[in-house]
């Protein structure tokens, strides 16, 4: 089983003047065999974060370490795979589904010694082997889904990211995609870092959750702690945001929608602490508090509980105004 670790990576777009840092500064470890939720909302930078480990988006500072070495060193980055949103992006339409499995598979090996291999695959991500001649259009939405995630495994990865890999999907087959994500990691030992903007996805496979806002993790911990404890205000106001924890888990559980205030300018990220435009702990609320207007939480986030990057990290949250959306 395999660590995959962000070492202060930052990723930035576009020119010294006109650029955004999409990714500021992030550290962030999937331990040997763990699940690692990433959530956030939209524009956060999961996506981006998830991109630099595997070449997709330029990585400006720091490194992505696989068992201790630098990605950039991988031939071909094999041991890293990634299932995106939507699996046109990695499946050719041209090509038949098995000689898409077929092409992402180490090379050598006989043409039957191939073909089994990937009837095996399909049969792992629960497809009829005899689908393999079909075409990507030929299939629906979810079994679109499972050969991508056929073709990630081709590439016998020790590490799977997946980015919103249900969000595309119909909600009657997101539980039946996710149990699947969810038994293989475990049958193959995979270690994996699965974004979702929705919360309750997160939570139903992951053992450690990480909370991005604006380029940066702003709390990250065991998911059970995260989840009944949380520290920093923004992860309370996504859970606040989120369907009760009795209601069925595939309800619409989007979390994209935290406060009526819109969420700040990425090329122009607040001064001090990024949140407190949005806080219900800071100077919205407690205009005494001008350290959050001045002071960047994420300098001593590491000794605060979950690395919260807030300076008031698990005081009790203010009883809301009446009339205002709980
Ligand atoms: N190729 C690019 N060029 C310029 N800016 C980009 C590029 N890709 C992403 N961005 C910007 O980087 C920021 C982070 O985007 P990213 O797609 O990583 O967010 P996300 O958290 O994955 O959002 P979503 O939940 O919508 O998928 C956004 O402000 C986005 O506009
Ligand atoms: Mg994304």
């Amino acid at each position: 089983m395999s660590e995959l670790v962000f070492e202060q990576v930052s990723v930035r777009y576009g020119t010294r003047r006109g650029g955004l840092t999409a990714v500021d500064g992030v550290s962030l470890t999937v331990p040997p065999g763990q699940v690692v939720g990433l959530v956030g909302e939209s524009g956060s930078g999961k996506s981006t974060l998830a991109r630099s480990a595997v070449g997709l988006a330029p990585v400006s500072a720091g490194r992505v370490l696989l068992d201790g070495i630098d990605v950039r060193q991988l031939a071909g980055r094999r041991p890293l795979q990634m299932v995106f949103q939507d699996p046109y992006s990695s499946l050719d339409p041209r090509m038949r589904i098995g000689a898409s499995i077929s092409e992402a598979m180490p090379r050598g090996g006989g043409a039957d010694a191939r073909r089994a291999e990937v009837a095996r695959l399909l049969e792992l991500v629960n497809l009829d082997p005899d689908r393999a001649g079909m075409l990507p259009a030929q299939l629906s939405g979810g079994q679109r889904q499972r050969v991508a995630l056929a073709r990630a495994l081709a590439g016998q990865p020790k590490v799977v990211i997946a980015d919103e890999i249900t969000s595309a999907l119909d909600v009657s087959v997101q539980g039946a995609v996710l149990n699947l994500v969810r038994d293989v990691r475990r049958s193959l030992g995979l270690s994996m870092l699965f974004i979702s903007h929705n919360l309750a996805v997160v939570r139903y496979l992951s053992d450690i959750i990480a909370v991005m806002y604006l380029g940066r993790i702003v709390e990250a911990g065991p998911a059970e702690q995260v989840l009944s404890d949380p520290q920093h205000p923004y992860t309370r106001d996504l859970l606040s945001a989120a369907p009760a924890w009795n209601t069925p888990l595939f309800e619409d559980g989007d979390a994209a929608g935290v406060s009526d205030a819109e969420p700040s300018d990425p090329h122009h990220p607040p001064a001090g602490c990024r949140y407190h435009p949005r806080c219900a702990l800071g100077p919205l609320a407690r205009p005494d508090r001008d350290v959050c207007l001045t002071t960047d939480p994420a300098q001593d986030a590491e000794r605060r509980p979950h690395r919260s990057a807030c300076h008031f990290a698990g005081e009790p949250r203010p009883a809301l105004p009446k009339g205002a959306r709980a």
